[in-house]
C-alpha cells in the first residue's frame, strides 16, 4: 500500500521520507519547468535528472536518458528516486523506477493539481510509443506520495480547472455529499490550504478504489468516468491542432455521460443543469463541434482502449452522484441525441 502524506512542507516531508528508506543514493528526476520554479524552493540536497517538459517528451528516448543518468549517477537496487513534477515526469520516472534494476523505491511529489488528484496516486506508470499514449508501462505504485498545495499557486487557472474536473469526478464516484461540497467550492479563487481537505478527500475515493482493484479488472473502470467521451474531444482538438487541456476534455465528458446517464438510467436531470451550470460558470469552455464532427466523434470513442470489442463503445455512467455504473454502452442515434443535448447546455 502506498504511503500518502498530505503536509504544506514538501522538504520536511521528502526528507523523513528518505531517512526512514535508508538508501544507497537518491536521485531527483524532473522536467526543466520544475527545475526552474520549484525545486528553488525545495533545496533538496540531491541530484537531480532533467527532462524536457511536456507529453511529447514522454518517450523512448527520454526514458533512456533517464536510465543512463541513474547507471552514470551510481544507482544500486537499493537507490530511492524521487519523481517531481506533472503526470509526465511521474509516469515516465515511475516506470524508469519501476524497470531499473527490475524495480528501485520511489516517491512521487505532485506539483499540479492535475497530477496530485491523478496520475501521481494508483500505480499506473509508462511512455508514449509510436503516437499511442501511455501503450507502454506498467503498474508500479509508487513507495510513497508527497501531496501539497503549496505548488500550485503559480499554476495558471487552466491547470487549476483542469485538475479540478478529476475532483468532481471523484466526488461524483464517491457520494452526493461530496459532489456538492466541490461545487460549492470556487477554484478560480481558490485558497490553497482549504483546497488541501478537500483534495485529500478526492485522492482518499481514488485510493480506495485502486486498493480494491489495482489492476484495472473491474470497480477500478469507474475512475474511466467522463473519459470515454472526454478523450473523443481531446483527439479531436489535437487533430485540429487546438489541444485542449485534458481536464477539459474530462469535464466535457462528464457531461456527455450524464446525459447518457440521464437517457438510459433516470440520472436526474436537475443534476445535468447543476453541472453545466459549475462548467459555464468556471469558463470551462466548450469544444466548438457541430453536428458535422459527430461521426468522427463517435470513431473516436469506438476506438478507445477501455472498449474490448470494436463495436461497443464503454461507458461508466451514473445512477445519480454516488452510483456509478461500468461496463455500460450505448446506441449510436443516443449518443448523438447526448450530444445535441450537450451542445445545447454549453452553447
Ligand atoms: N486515471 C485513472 C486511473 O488511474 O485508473
Amino acid at each position: 500500500m502506498q504511503t500518502i502524506l498530505f503536509t504544506n512542507n514538501i522538504s520536511e516531508a521528502i526528507t523523513s521520507l528518505v531517512d526512514g528508506m535508508n538508501p544507497s543514493t537518491v536521485h531527483i528526476i524532473t522536467d526543466s519547468n520544475v527545475t526552474r520554479d520549484v525545486l528553488p524552493t525545495l533545496s533538496l540536497p540531491y541530484p537531480v535528472i532533467v527532462t524536457d517538459p511536456g507529453d511529447t517528451a514522454k518517450n523512448l528516448q527520454s526514458l533512456s536518458q533517464i536510465w543512463h543518468s541513474l547507471i552514470k549517477g551510481g544507482a544500486t537496487r537499493r537507490s530511492v528516486v524521487i519523481n517531481i513534477g506533472g503526470g509526465v515526469v511521474t509516469d515516465m520516472g515511475g516506470f524508469a523506477a519501476a524497470t531499473f534494476k527490475r524495480g528501485v523505491r520511489f516517491i512521487n511529489v505532485p506539483t499540479t493539481l492535475l497530477s496530485a488528484v491523478d496520475a501521481a496516486v494508483g500505480g499506473k506508470t509508462g511512455i508514449n510509443f509510436e503516437g499511442l499514449k501511455n501503450e507502454i508501462g506498467a503498474f508500479a505504485p509508487a513507495d510513497a506520495v508527497v501531496i501539497s498545495t503549496s505548488t500550485f499557486a503559480s499554476l495558471p487557472s487552466a491547470e487549476l480547472l483542469s485538475g479540478y474536473a478529476e475532483m468532481l469526478k471523484h466526488g461524483l464516484l464517491s457520494s452526493e455529499s461530496d459532489y456538492r461540497e466541490l461545487l460549492g467550492f470556487d477554484i478560480l479563487n481558490a485558497d490553497l490550504d482549504l483546497l488541501l481537505p478537500l483534495l485529500e478527500k478526492s485522492v482518499k475515493v481514488k485510493e480506495r478504489i485502486v486498493e480494491e482493484d489495482p489492476r484495472e479488472q473491474g470497480i477500478r473502470r469507474a475512475l474511466n468516468l467522463g473519459h470515454t467521451a472526454g478523450h473523443a474531444f481531446e483527439s479531436l482538438a489535437m487533430e485540429r491542432n487546438t489541444p485542449v487541456p485534458h481536464g477539459y476534455a474530462v469535464a466535457w465528458g462528464i457531461l456527455v455521460e450524464m446525459i447518457l446517464s440521464n437517457i438510459t438510467r433516470g440520472f436526474p436531470s436537475a443534476e445535468l443543469y447543476r453541472y453545466a451550470t459549475y462548467l459555464k460558470d468556471h469558463g470551462y469552455g466548450s469544444p466548438a463541434i457541430t453536428c458535422k464532427d459527430y461521426p468522427r466523434l463517435l470513431e473516436l470513442m469506438r476506438h478507445d482502449k477501455k472498449n474490448d470489442t470494436a463495436n461497443h463503445i464503454n461507458f461508466t455512467l451514473l445512477d445519480s452522484p454516488g452510483h456509478p455504473v461500468i461496463d455500460c454502452t450505448a446506441s449510436e442515434p443516443v449518443i448523438k441525441e447526448a450530444l445535441d443535448i450537450f451542445c445545447d447546455l454549453l452553447g
